[in-house]
């Protein structure tokens, strides 16, 4: 196969884009409304629908997934350290110190790249008031198992599941699992209203205290009761969010097609390996994530990453630096790398390979003929 540089860049992700005039006719009803925020009648529109697509008994819709974090961390009352992983993006560990709570870093499982539980209970302390998981690329953290951990010492359990849009475990959905789950819908996820995201949470009762915190704790025009913040997702995002929905179950096909076709071509390739998700478990399809095993592979992460960039295929080192090593970070006893072993190992493994419904399987074929052309150069 003769390989050449494509014309033009292809990125890591692109984002739905849909029909404009779906997009006019959507907006023309905000028009008419007269309301452009404060939770008008797109936003409860949308936070119905999300409740039923996400399988969860509540939400509460954001003006973006870090809001929406940080807010749940106010509304579970965190405070002190809680444990995470350093192997995510950096909004995780920044929304803890937004609260004032420390990061605790937690190495990682080897096979699914999230926090390991079999390492978290070694660093509770009397300052510990929750586990924050990540399920990083879409793939579940050990919820079982987290949440026996965090009933045996009486602490919250909160997931980052930013990645996690329409995973389900065992049919569950699971914005479901802990006592509250955030979701992106930034541009760059499956989903998205340009920015937002929300919080799931099976408690009822915490929706109206989440409610008051992302509406600058106002209850009534004589009183406001809690220092909230501005979380609002304004009705122009809801309604875009809206008609995104409707593109999610093409977007999804198309997205598996890709996925199965990189496991054909690279499943064959030393030192490639991928994530073979559990039946279990219904997928993201937000990231396709390869590792390169650099002895069998013949070159690193890093080389195979600007090789492709020389064939204008823009991959990314998804979640490459760990947090543990953000200078903000980095003098916690925690982020010491004799305690993060493996997290210091996958970081320098993985590279996510480009995944959007519009990518060309004919393309997709050429990036995988560029990485086995690669290989065969060592
Ligand atoms: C793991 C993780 N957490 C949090 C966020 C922040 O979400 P947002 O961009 O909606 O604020 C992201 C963003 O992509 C993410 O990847």
């Amino acid at each position: 196969m003769s390989l050449t540089r494509f014309p033009n860049p292809i990125y890591v992700t692109r984002p739905i884009l849909p029909d404009l005039d779906e997009v006019h006719e959507a907006l023309e009803e905000v028009w008419d409304s007269k309301i452009l925020t404060n939770g008008g009648p797109k936003h409860q529109q949308l936070e119905q629908a999300i409740n039923q697509i996400l399988k969860v008994p509540t939400s509460c819709l954001f003006n973006n997934g870090t809001i929406a974090l940080i807010t749940a961390c106010q509304a579970l009352r965190l405070s002190g350290e809680v444990i995470t992983t350093p192997f995510t993006f950096p909004a995780t560990p920044h929304i803890l110190a937004w609260n004032n709570i420390t990061p605790v870093f937690c190495d990682i499982d080897p096979v699914t790249m999230n926090i390991d539980p079999k390492k978290i209970e070694s660093l509770i302390t009397s300052k510990t008031s929750a586990i924050l998981g990540v399920h990083v690329y879409g793939t579940p953290c050990a919820v079982h198992e987290i949440q026996e951990i965090a009933n045996r010492h009486g602490l919250k359990v909160v997931y980052d599941a930013a990645h996690a849009f329409g995973v389900e475990l065992d049919g569950r959905g699971i914005g479901t699992f802990g006592d509250i789950s955030m979701f992106s819908f930034h541009a760059t996820k499956l989903f998205h209203t340009v920015e937002g995201g929300c919080v799931t949470f099976n408690d009822v009762y915490l929706k109206p205290r989440i409610d008051l915190l992302k509406n600058f704790g106002i209850k009534n025009e004589n009183e406001v009761i809690l220092p909230g913040i501005n979380g609002k997702l304004n009705e122009v995002q809801a309604a875009i969010g809206l008609v995104n929905l409707k593109y999610i179950d093409q977007e999804r096909k198309k997205r598996q097609q890709i996925v199965n076709l990189y496991h054909e071509e690279l499943g064959n390739i030393p030192g490639i390996s991928m994530l073979k998700l559990d039946s279990k478990v219904r997928p993201s399809l937000q990231y396709f994530v390869i590792r390169i095993d650099q002895e069998l592979f013949g070159y690193s992460r890093d080389q195979l990453h600007n090789e492709l960039k020389e064939y204008n295929v823009i991959t990314r080192k998804y979640f490459y630096p760990l947090c543990s090593d953000y200078i903000c970070y980095k003098m916690l006893p925690s982020s010491s790398p004799e305690n993060l072993p493996v997290a210091n190992k996958v970081v320098n493994e993985v590279l996510s390979l480009p995944l959007y419904g519009q990518l060309e399987l004919d393309d997709v074929r050429t990036i995988c003929g560029i990485i086995q052309q690669f290989h065969k150069k060592k």
